[in-house]
Parts: C-alpha cells; structure tokens; sequence
C-alpha cells in the first residue's frame, strides 16, 4: 500500500475516489456537506431514500456523481461522535478496503479529520489507518506453486489533511510504513514452515537485513562458540536436533558508541515439538510460529533502521529446534547455565526459557539501558489473558508502565501479572539451584520468575506473545504482534 498527502478541496477533488463520512442519523461531515453542494443535493437525497444511515462501518459506492470529477464515492457510516473508539476507527478504516475490494478503484482520498477520536489526534489518526491499511494487504503466497493472484483494489490512499498539518502527517505516515514493513518481516518469518525456517535461515535474514546498512552490524554465534561461552542451558535445548543451533547478535547503531542500548531479546525455537517430554499430536504443526518472538525482534530492528532512529539498539535471538533423539536431554537432567547457577531440567518441552536464560546473561555484556525478552513461552498465557493482550512481567516498574503506555498508544496491549517473590518458591529442586517448571498453577508467572533469575543486573520486562504471536483457525497465520509495541517503545526512548 502507498500513502500521500493532498490538500485539495473536496469538492475539486478529481481520483477514483474520495471517501465521505457520515455520521448518525445520516449527518455528513463537514467536507461531505461541501461536496454536497457541489453535487446540488444528491448526497443529502440518497442519505434520505434510507439507503445509508450512518452505522459504523456501513458502506455505500456512488459511481459517477453528477457534478464532481471524482469518479467515485464511497460514503462510509462513522456512528455518533461519542461511540467513535479506537475498535469503530479500525473498522471505520477495514470497511473501506472491502467496499473498494472489488470495484476498479485503485487509489483513494480520505479526510482524516472528518473523524473526531477522543483523545487520539490527527497523526496518530493517519498512522493507525495506515499501519491497518498495510497489514490488511498481507500476503503469504510464496510457497503456493499457482500464480499468484494480482492483487484487487486498493492500492494507494491520499490523506485530505490542511497545509500546516502536512509534516506531521508525513511522520505518521513513515512510522507507519516502517512498522508495517517489520511486522510483515516478522509474519513471513513466522508463516514459513520449519523446514525451510530453520536456526540457519534466521541467521541468514539477519545478515541480508544488515546488508549494505551501514548502520548495523551481524555477530552470529555457532554451538562451539556458545560452548565456549558455557551456554550449558540453551545447548541443552538443541542437542537432540540436526539443525544446528545459532545465536544472533544484530547491533543497530543509531547513536554514540557510549549511549547504553536497548537489548531486545527473541525466542527462536524454529520448532517446538516438546523434545523427550513430546507434545500431543493435536495442532502441533502451530509449534512452527514458536519463533516468533525472535521474529519480532528482527522485525523491529528492519522498522528502526528503516526510520534511521538516534538510539542504539541490539537484538539477541537464540534460535534452535526442540527436537526428541538418542542424544536429546532427558527429564531430570541437570544443566549448568551460563550464569553458573544449575537448572534441573524436569520438562523438556519448557525449553524456552532454557535458551533465553543464557541469552540474557549474554545480553548483559552490552551494558544495556533495558533489557526486553519476547517469548511464546507458555499456553498459560493464553489460559490467563486469552489472545487480546501479550503478558508483561518485569523487575521495574517504570519500563513496565513504559511498554504498557506504548502498547495502548499504538494498539498492541499488554497486560502486567504480578512477579511477586511467593512465586519463587514453585521452582524449587532437590539436586539443582532451580528447577525448569513450577507445576501446573500460574503457568506464566513461574516462567517469568525462572527468568528474573538471569536479569538481576539491569532493568527487565518479559513479554509473553503466545496469545498474540499467531491467529489458529481459519485464519491461521502470524500476526507481526508485538513489532507495533516494540518499535514504540524505541521510539519512546530516542533522546529529544
Ligand atoms: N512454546 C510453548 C508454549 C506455547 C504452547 C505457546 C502453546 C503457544 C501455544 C512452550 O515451549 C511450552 O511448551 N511451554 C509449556 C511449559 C510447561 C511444560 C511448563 C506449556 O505451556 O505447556
Ligand atoms: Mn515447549
Ligand atoms: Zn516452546
């Protein structure tokens, strides 16, 4: 999808189409009451034959309106001023791509102003509808041997906003490509099937993205250097796989080499069959998406570059298989991490946070500012907060409040569960400093406590995008969450 910038009047307006709002009880907006005139009425006529009433998300396409140049218009129901939310807004924004969907209009001209959010001003307006325009025309077709369909349409969208408004609108607009180009990244990565997504392959993204970028830079780590590291934990994960194990190490350098970055750091289990302690058949193909929280952070990193941010950034992503085989970990197994501290491994299929222990106490080495992990780390996610809101837990409060203020800005919610201490206690072993799984209750919140384990020595949130990474169903597919929330937040930290 391409996005510009007019100033035209509304009622010169010559495309194949502008978008018209209107409001409850068949009110026009403001711009619509121009081209109203402008077309003597026949708007005002067809809002009275009861064709349209103004329900969000109603659509009626004019062809050729007596008096206009434009060769469409699409008249879209917005509701009362006092119902339009953030939810009516994106289907304000969906309904136009599937009115146009199969007309011949190819480029559209929309008023974001016409539409009054309550406590969201004009850029987020444009970024929102352009960040739901680009992820609504998100393909995954490479691997279907059909020609690919010409995509139908809506190509480009022109937002009507006035003259003095034109630069904020443009950085909307750049914020918005640039975060829609991560999250698609991040959705292809996590689309692809295991076979072809393996440690390797996300290496090898890793590399293309810092490819002639002069501002980023690709360490990748193999098993004899995690060896060397005493990486006991994640090799644990990978020694019943053929794939061998990666870990990457993608720098973006955006500012002075003493500014502390951010260390974004991604679960990459390419697959997660459960290793000895197997799986259940059922839907495990869907233990494919299980990178992407390493997906997530490559994404966010395309996004940053993309924007060229002041702010330096390191994205660590530990990527192997959990496979079951002669040589793979057992159920009782004792690890020692790279921390030192041992883990008596009880399940094998709580390898998650196996791998990221030791990519966080790598991450350390970069002396970072905050430190984020991004995980599909437990079903309990899902048993807890459904597929709305990704979990956060953390050892600070300000970067928890940080990343849910940016979540709620751009749309891509988190929800806080309490890391208290009492939790602890559920990682208990009687051979190793800790145990790998804390029994069946607060799923989620073990997890975590297992984690803050490894991130003492800096500020640390963990998100928990198992309810959020991948839509099951018919719509099955990676959904790019949580790119939008993460590059906000970097956003947030660039320095003013
Ligand atoms: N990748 C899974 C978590 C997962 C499961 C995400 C289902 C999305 C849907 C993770 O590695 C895992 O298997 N976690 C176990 C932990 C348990 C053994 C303590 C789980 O959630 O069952
Ligand atoms: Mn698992
Ligand atoms: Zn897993």
């Amino acid at each position: 999808m391409e996005f510009s910038i007019k100033h035209n009047t509304p009622e010169s307006a010559r495309g194949a189409c502008q978008v018209i709002t209107v409001g409850q009880a068949r009110k026009l907006s403001s711009n619509g009451q121009r081209v109203d005139k402008a077309c003597k009425g026949f708007l005002s006529s067809i809002l009275k034959s009861g064709d349209m009433d103004g329900r969000p998300g109603q659509t009626l396409l004019l062809p050729s309106v007596p008096g206009l140049a434009t060769q469409r218009l699409l008249l879209v129901g917005c509701g009362k001023d006092s119902d339009m939310n953030e939810r009516n807004y994106t289907r304000v924004i969906n309904a136009i791509v599937s009115a146009l969907a199969n007309s011949g209009a190819r480029d559209a001209e929309f008023y974001p102003d016409d539409i009054k959010l309550k406590g969201r001003d004009l850029a987020w307006k444009i970024r929102h509808a352009a960040l739901t325009l680009g992820n609504s025309g998100y393909q995954f077709n490479q691997l279907k041997s059909g020609k690919a369909e010409r995509p139908r349409g809506l190509r480009k969208l022109a937002f009507n906003v006035a003259r003095g408004d034109a630069e904020k609108a443009r950085s909307a607009i750049e914020q918005a490509s640039a975060i829609s180009a991560g999250m698609s990244l991040a959705r292809d990565l996590g689309n692809l099937p295991a076979n072809v997504c393996t440690p390797s392959h996300l290496a090898k993204t890793a590399r293309q993205l810092a490819r002639g970028e002069k501002r980023m830079r690709v360490n990748v780590l193999d098993e004899a250097d995690m060896k060397r590291l005493k990486m006991g934990s994640l090799l644990s994960v990978s020694a019943g796989s053929r794939q061998p194990a990666k870990l990457i190490v993608l720098e973006y350098r955006g500012a002075a080499a003493k500014e502390q970055p951010v260390a974004l750091v991604g679960k990459g289990v390419t697959f997660d069959t459960g290793g000895i302690s197997l799986k259940p058949g059922a839907a495990m193909d869907e233990m494919k998406f299980d990178m992407c929280g390493a997906a997530s952070v490559l994404g966010t990193l395309k996004a940053v570059n993309q924007l060229q941010l002041p702010i330096n950034v390191v994205g660590i992503v530990p990527a192997t298989e959990n496979m079951p085989d002669g040589q793979a970990t057992k159920p009782g197994d004792i690890v020692t991490s790279m921390s030192g501290q041992t883990i008596e491994i009880l399940n094998t299929d709580a390898e998650g946070r196996l791998i990221l222990c030791d990519a966080l106490t790598y991450a350390g080495k970069f002396k970072p500012a905050s430190v984020i992990d991004i995980a599909t780390l437990t079903g309990a996610a899902i048993v807890a907060l459904g597929k709305v809101p990704s979990a956060v837990l953390g050892n600070n409060r300000g970067l928890i409040e940080d990343l849910i203020r940016c979540g709620r800005q751009i749309e891509d919610k988190i929800w806080e569960l309490p890391l208290w201490d009492e939790y602890q206690d559920q990682l208990k072993s009687n051979f190793a400093d800790m145990a790998n799984i804390g029994g069946r209750d607060a799923g989620t919140i073990t997890a975590a406590c297992f984690l803050s384990r490894f991130t003492k020595d800096y500020k640390w949130a963990h998100l928990d995008i198992a309810g959020t990474a991948w839509k099951s169903g018919e719509d099955k597919g990676a959904t790019g969450r949580p790119v939008p929330l993460l590059t906000q937040y970097i956003l947030s930290q660039v320095k003013q």
